[in-house]
């Protein structure tokens, strides 16, 4: 265990989940799921009074059960015994019947009301989970795994859901339920009271017990079942991967180790029952045989009347019977917990790239970018740009080129802030990116990538996805400039295909045309294409020159490319190496050197022939 990482590296949840806590940690821990389970109660507070009211209110009236049978038995049925006198036995019959009544009504309404504020929270908090996971920065997404955003807003909240939902009630109404008893049987007959008071000793202890060691095996069964959640998620998403490298013996043994672990926790947490539940038993046994006896004895010496040894008796009982759910509930209370500790975790992590507090409006951007000694990594302890500046004046279209891993889409997601850089700026017209308003931002400037990800809806909606309000010309004149019309058309249903269907299904190259067809809509003052045109084949990428003609036409572009073809176009070339620029110039200056540049083409020229 460290304890070097303090509170910063628990608010950082970007690291593995574990299950071994410092104790600073597990109090910053808890006071994170404290306020938010404030922020999502306090809307809700007035609601959460009446249910605590009408609880109180019932398990007062369940309470008064077994004193109004010592009264019955003590007083009332004498009096019909000796004088005949029925009245006093008929109302206290009443009145039972009427606190049990009125117990069972308040009940039922309880049962409605938590219900209310249970599903009331349940869905603020998963509309939480993903409104904020959404406005997080790429840089956490990009180390916090997807299976385990899922298992947050899948199994997490299921456990609070099932908390809620069952648990929850079980333990707020056995707590109260004991604690009046325990009130009742006081004032009925402290010496009664004082032997259950003692058994609560031996009782508090195996609660502990049973609460710490629960509470360790549920926080490792969440830990475990995370990561069997992930290693599902993963598999299952890189399929292709796994097929083509006959990863799945080596998946099934991990996964199969996984289950296991999992399997071996929760068994641990089952046996704990089998300790803790005879225990209750044996604890509620003594109590009621001491209460009995020393009762008994008070009786014969005439000490203590029948009726209330009675009550006591039924008072001790009932102190015990719900203690057990609540033990029970224990454990869903455990887990929730544990939920509770990673959701509020993600929820309270910081976007990495804030949106600006006083934003500035650029109405309409011309395209100029600037890079101002601009110095950036992704870690702290490895720079990819060193003191990087580049001016790019505003309609310029520059080739990007230089060896995998220069820094080439560093420098595309810095443009599109991704990422912001740790010391200089990076502008658009003069505005620091970082004080310009995002919708400008998002207007102004959009990367095309590879990936060219189709949500699920038409071929129409995704080139539309930039500007949602386009009308259907608008959506064919984009897709006839990049020349993506013709394939399009021939699908099954045009531009309404559903590209989660079949026939629907579109080639990678076909995927990135639409996505050019996007970017054109979308009509930004800057357009970044990083390897957006790898997929494409050769032919099409001649027709695909003329369609970026049109597309970079009139703004700022930065493609980068592998290929040399594309660069023909481009006003400017900048070749990248370690995070600098090493040739800056137009290309056919660059071809007529002897740089890298001219390297590079001449070794492609003669690979084309
Ligand atoms: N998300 C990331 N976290 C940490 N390091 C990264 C991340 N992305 C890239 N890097 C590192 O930054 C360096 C530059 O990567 P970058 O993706 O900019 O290269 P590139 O020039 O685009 O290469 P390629 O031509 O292969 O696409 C690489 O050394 C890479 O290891
Ligand atoms: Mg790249």
């Amino acid at each position: 265990m460290s304890s070097t990482g303090g509170t910063a590296s628990v608010a950082g949840t970007t690291g593995e989940d574990r299950s071994d806590y410092t104790r600073e940690e597990s109090r910053a821990i808890r006071q994170r799921s404290l306020r938010l389970l404030g922020a999502l109660v306090d809307p809700l507070r007035w609601q959460l009074v009446l249910a605590l009211a009408v609880l109180v209110v019932s398990t007062a009236l369940r309470v008064a059960g077994p004193a109004l049978i010592a009264y019955g038995l003590n007083t009332a049925l004498p009096q019909a015994m000796q004088d005949a006198d029925w009245m006093p036995t008929i109302a206290i019959v009443g009145i039972y019947l009427l606190a049990g009544i009125g117990g069972a009504a308040l009940i039922g309404w309880y049962a409605v009301v938590a219900a209310r504020l249970t599903q009331a929270v349940m869905l603020d908090l998963r509309t939480r989970i993903f409104l904020h996971t959404q406005r997080l920065s790429l840089e956490f997404h990009e180390s916090y795994t997807s299976g385990r955003i899922i298992s947050r807003q899948t199994s997490d909240l299921d456990s609070i859901r099932e908390l809620l939902d069952g648990g929850l009630n079980e333990l707020v109404s056995g707590v109260l339920y004991g604690a009046f008893t325990f009130l009742a049987l006081l004032l009925l007959d402290w010496q009664s009271g004082l032997i259950l008071a003692v058994a609560g000793l031996p009782l508090y202890l195996l609660m502990r017990w049973f609460y710490r060691n629960s509470q360790r095996a549920y926080r490792e069964s969440r830990v475990v079942s995370a990561k069997v959640i992930v290693k599902f998620v993963e598999t299952m998403t890189g399929i292709r991967a796994v097929k083509a490298f006959r990863k799945e013996p080596r998946n099934d043994d991990e996964f199969g180790g996984l289950s296991g672990q999992y399997r071996d926790v929760n068994m641990r947490s089952l046996r704990l029952f089998g300790t803790f539940e005879p225990g209750m038993m044996a604890v509620s046994a003594f109590a009621v045989a001491g209460v009995l006896l020393w009762g008994g004895l008070r009786v014969v010496d005439g000490a203590l009347l029948v009726g209330t040894l009675l009550a006591a008796v039924l008072y001790v009982r009932n102190f015990f019977s719900p203690l057990q759910e609540v033990a029970m509930f224990l454990n869903s209370y455990q887990s929730a917990t544990a939920a509770l500790e990673k959701v509020s975790g993600v929820l309270e992590e910081e976007p990495t790239v804030p949106d600006p507090a006083r934003p500035v409006d650029l109405w309409k951007a011309a395209g100029h970018v600037e890079f101002r000694d601009v110095v950036f990594g992704y870690a702290d302890d490895r720079t990819i740009l060193p003191h990087f500046s580049l001016d790019i004046p505003a309609g310029q279209t520059i080739a990007l080129v230089g060896t995998t891993g220069a820094g080439k889409s560093t420098l595309a997601k810095l443009v599109s802030r991704f990422y912001d850089p740790s010391h200089g700026a990076v502008t658009l017209d003069g505005v620091d990116l970082r004080s310009l308003h995002p919708k400008d931002l998002r207007r102004a400037i959009v990367m095309v990538t590879q990936e060219a990800y189709l949500f699920s809806g038409t071929v129409a909606d995704n080139i539309a996805l930039g500007k949602p309000d386009a009308t259907f010309e608008e959506i064919r004149a984009a897709a006839r400039a990049v020349g993506a019309d013709t394939f399009i058309e021939r699908l099954p249903d045009g531009y309404d295909t559903d590209v989660n269907k079949r026939g629907g299904r579109v080639s990678a190259g076909q995927r990135q045309l639409i996505s050019f067809a996007r970017a054109f809509l979308a009509d930004p003052a800057v357009l970044i294409l990083d390897e957006a045109t790898a997929s494409l084949d050769i032919p099409s990428e001649r027709q695909i020159q003329s369609a970026l003609q049109t597309l970079l036409a009139d703004r700022t572009a930065i493609i980068i490319a592998h290929r040399l073809s594309t660069v023909s176009i481009a006003d400017r070339v900048l070749v990248m190496e370690h995070g600098r620029i090493i040739e800056d110039d137009a290309p056919a200056a660059l071809i007529a050197g002897t740089g890298k540049f001219a390297q590079l083409h001449s070794a492609w020229k003669q690979s084309l022939v």
